[in-house]
């Protein structure tokens, strides 16, 4: 018998304002047509003043919570992944906990950038095969549009705001890939490329800083990255491309979830996509991904996923998960 870390709820929440791309027409120079022909993006949800990361991370831990049929008491662990904290410390995680008037357990922050529910969900696998915790809340929350630079056409128009979250749960497995729940995981990081993607403020300046991207360049190693993780993580479960019921994707652009499910040789119609509705949300977007997917009868019950992401650092991974 092995211990598995299973998904028992998934929520998601998006703040009310919804912003199409016709918005930033007036604004820069640039187009619905370029926006949706470069980034299959159509709309974003922007929060509204004085909505937090973790307000948006709260409603998505309710909703998961919920479809789990737990309490917040019946949790162990909170693990929040973003990179746009209410505060430089405590942490969100903390905030959502006392939200949520959970008074036991743990909770913390993890930055990975647009990879961070992926190292969030190895970290919960890890915490639940080693008996650490049995129940962990596994959330990704991002107010993105608090770090944009309304001025720079090439990157405020590609993120969006959004939180999504899931319980994951100790379950006892064959120890087979016909298990339910977290098969295998693949994580890589090569800062050598950091400059590509990254904020320019932090500590360090006194600033909170906004987002600098050289898009192409991200573009180019993402196709490659993300189905090289994929297939990596996948082989470690003893699975094959054909196994893969849905490709679960970072939602940052369209053309890289087609790029990476044609390397896979994966067809689009099982490929969850919701960038054109989200925009690039990014520690939020997986989990996004996986709660529309569900709620839209797409994932079901026993269907195998592979889920990747890359972003800032360069950071890139990803879970495959029987669900
Ligand atoms: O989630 C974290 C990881 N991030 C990503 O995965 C993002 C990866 N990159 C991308 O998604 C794409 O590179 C972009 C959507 C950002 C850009 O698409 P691209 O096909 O790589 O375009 P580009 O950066 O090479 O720019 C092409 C042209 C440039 O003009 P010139 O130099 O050819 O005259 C840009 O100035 O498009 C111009 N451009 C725009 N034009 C209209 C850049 N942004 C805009 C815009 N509207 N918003």
């Amino acid at each position: 018998m092995t211990t598995r870390a299973v998904v028992k709820g998934i929520g998601h929440y998006l703040p009310e304002r919804v912003v199409e791309n016709a918005w930033f027409e007036d604004r820069l120079d640039t187009s619905d047509e370029w926006i949706r022909a470069r980034s299959g993006i159509e709309r974003r949800h922007f929060a509204a003043e004085g909505e937090t990361t973790s307000d948006l991370a709260t409603h998505a831990a309710r909703a998961a919570l919920d479809d789990a049929g737990l309490a917040a008491d019946d949790i162990d662990a909170i693990i929040l992944a973003t990179s746009t904290p209410d505060l430089t410390f405590p942490s969100a995680a903390t905030m959502v906990q006392s939200a949520l008037g959970m008074t036991r357990g743990f909770a913390f922050d993890l930055q990975a950038v647009c990879a961070g529910f992926i190292y969030a969900l190895s970290t919960a696998n890890a915490m639940i095969l080693s008996g650490q915790a049995r129940r962990i809340l596994v959330i990704g929350a991002e107010t993105f549009s608090r770090i944009l630079d309304w001025e720079d056409r090439s990157t405020c128009v590609l993120f969006g705001d959004g939180a999504g979250a899931l319980v994951l749960a100790a379950e006892d497995g064959a120890g087979t890939p016909q298990d339910r729940g977290i098969l295998a995981v693949d994580l890589n990081s090569d800062g050598r490329h950091r400059d590509l993607l990254y904020v320019d403020g932090g500590v360090s300046t006194g600033t909170t800083g906004l987002v600098r991207m050289q898009g192409n360049q991200v573009f180019r190693h993402a196709i490659e990255k993300l189905a090289a993780t994929a297939e990596t993580a996948l082989a470690r479960a003893g699975l094959q491309d054909d196994d893969v019921d849905w490709i679960v994707p970072h939602q940052a652009n369209i053309r890289i979830i087609q790029g990476t499910a044609k390397r896979m040789k994966h067809s689009m119609d099982r490929v969850v996509v919701t960038v054109q509705d989200h925009g690039n949300t990014s520690a939020a977007s997986i989990p996004l991904a996986l709660s529309v997917g569900r709620a839209r009868g797409q994932i079901k019950r026993g269907d195998l996923l592979v889920t990747e992401a890359i972003g800032g650092g360069l950071a890139w991974g990803a879970v495959v998960l029987r669900w």
